[in-house]
């Protein structure tokens, strides 16, 4: 066996290997989801990671050949909204160049996405996931906290097909009483369009979106309604420990997923590693502290420095949150917010 075939051996203690990166860039953005960052939480005059804190481009494509060489080779990059964050198009154009990896990818909500579609493309990104939760103007804009209409978002996501990001997802978090009744419009407007919308039932992530179980839409609910207006039947899954289940049109006109994290936990093939704005390694999406990769890496370490707690990090994973959440009887800690990790 070589060094690197060694290396891709990297399990954590539930013999779960290291597979994804998902990079957050910035905790910015320019939306204000109530389930994310509640605007009376974070207004105007919230205080985000001053830039010195953030790690530079440099600084992300250096630990990301690191990911890469213990295993990982699919990385995502997400915010925040990555797309405010400068030149991001430069940082995609980095990571493209790593040899390894094999499914280079972001998550936006789409409101910058019309004016960057193109340098995103042509720096190398293969793919995009645009966040839209309703087709309803009024439904979108208040549970985006800003007003914005669907019409801009809808601009990024034809940009980015004309451009050959393809596939596109369009990921929907769904709430009960607030935008399922539009569910099945957002379904009806993608199908047959080659894009594939993926419902997401609400997450209890962070420690401030007020998450309640009564406002989850089961997944299996949301498959019920899609298909008893449009059949469809199960797909198996591009990967293994893909996020989403999938569902195809049986008329073949597409398809569509549902992330069912709360009501069917996938814990036991999680793959996914994630790297916050200042360089922490969070193990979990429901993680409370994270490992500090960038004093070392400011501080002077080599690679084999870095690698080794990268490595070390991972062998020592336990985390299974969405799995134990219902047997839970306190509180974890002081969770990580969405908007810091990026999902
Ligand atoms: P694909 O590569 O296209 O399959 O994307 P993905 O589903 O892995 O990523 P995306 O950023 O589109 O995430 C979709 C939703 O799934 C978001 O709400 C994420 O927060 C959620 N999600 C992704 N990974 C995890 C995870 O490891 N645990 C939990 N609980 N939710 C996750
Ligand atoms: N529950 C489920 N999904 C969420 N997202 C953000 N907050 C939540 C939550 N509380 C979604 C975003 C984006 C993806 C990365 O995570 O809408 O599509
Ligand atoms: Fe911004 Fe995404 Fe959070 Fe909405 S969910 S506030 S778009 S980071
Ligand atoms: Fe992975 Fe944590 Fe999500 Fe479980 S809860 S799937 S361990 S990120």
């Amino acid at each position: 066996m070589t060094t690197s075939e060694l290396k891709n051996m990297l399990t954590d203690r539930l013999s779960r290997p290291m597979r994804d990166l998902r990079i957050s860039v910035t905790d910015r953005c320019n939306f204000r989801c109530d389930y994310c960052m509640p605007k009376e939480v974070y207004g105007e005059a919230y205080e985000f990671t001053p830039k010195a804190q953030l790690l530079t481009y440099e600084e992300i494509w250096r630990l990301t050949r690191l990911f890469v060489r213990n295993g990982v080779t699919k990385v995502r990059i997400t915010g925040g909204e990555p797309l405010v964050r400068n030149d991001l198009a430069s940082l995609v154009a980095l990571l493209s160049e790593i040899e390894g990896i094999d499914d280079l990818t972001l998550t936006t909500n789409g409101y910058l996405l019309a004016a960057q579609a193109s340098s995103l493309r042509q720096a190398g990104l293969k793919r995009i996931t645009v966040s839209l939760d309703s087709l309803d103007d009024e439904v979108f804009g208040r549970m985006n906290g800003r007003g914005f209409g669907v019409a801009r978002v809808m601009e990024g996501i034809d940009a980015a097909a004309s451009v050959g990001l393809r596939p596109i997802k369009i990921n929907c978090v769904v709430r009960k009483g607030v935008n399922d009744h539009t569910v099945l419009d957002l379904a009806r407007r993608f199908k047959g369009t080659g894009h594939i919308v993926r419902f997401i039932e609400f997450m209890d992530v962070g420690n401030l979106n007020g998450w309640k179980m009564d406002e989850v839409v089961p997944a299996a609910e949301i498959v019920a309604r899609i298909g008893a207006e449009f059949p469809l039947e199960p797909v198996q899954p591009n990967y293994p420990g893909e996020v989403a289940g999938r569902y195809r049109y049986l008329d073949g006109s597409g398809e569509v997923g549902v992330i069912s994290s709360v009501t069917q936990p996938f814990c036991s093939a999680c793959t996914r590693s994630r790297l916050s704005p200042q360089g922490q390694l969070f193990t979990c999406l429901f993680g409370t502290e994270g490992r500090d990769l960038r004093a070392p890496l400011r501080g002077g370490a080599t690679d084999d420095e870095l690698e080794s707690i990268i490595a070390a990090t991972w062998r020592s994973r336990t985390d299974r949150y969405s799995d134990i959440r219902s047997s839970l009887t306190e509180p974890i800690g002081h969770k990580i917010e969405m908007y810091q990790i990026g999902g």
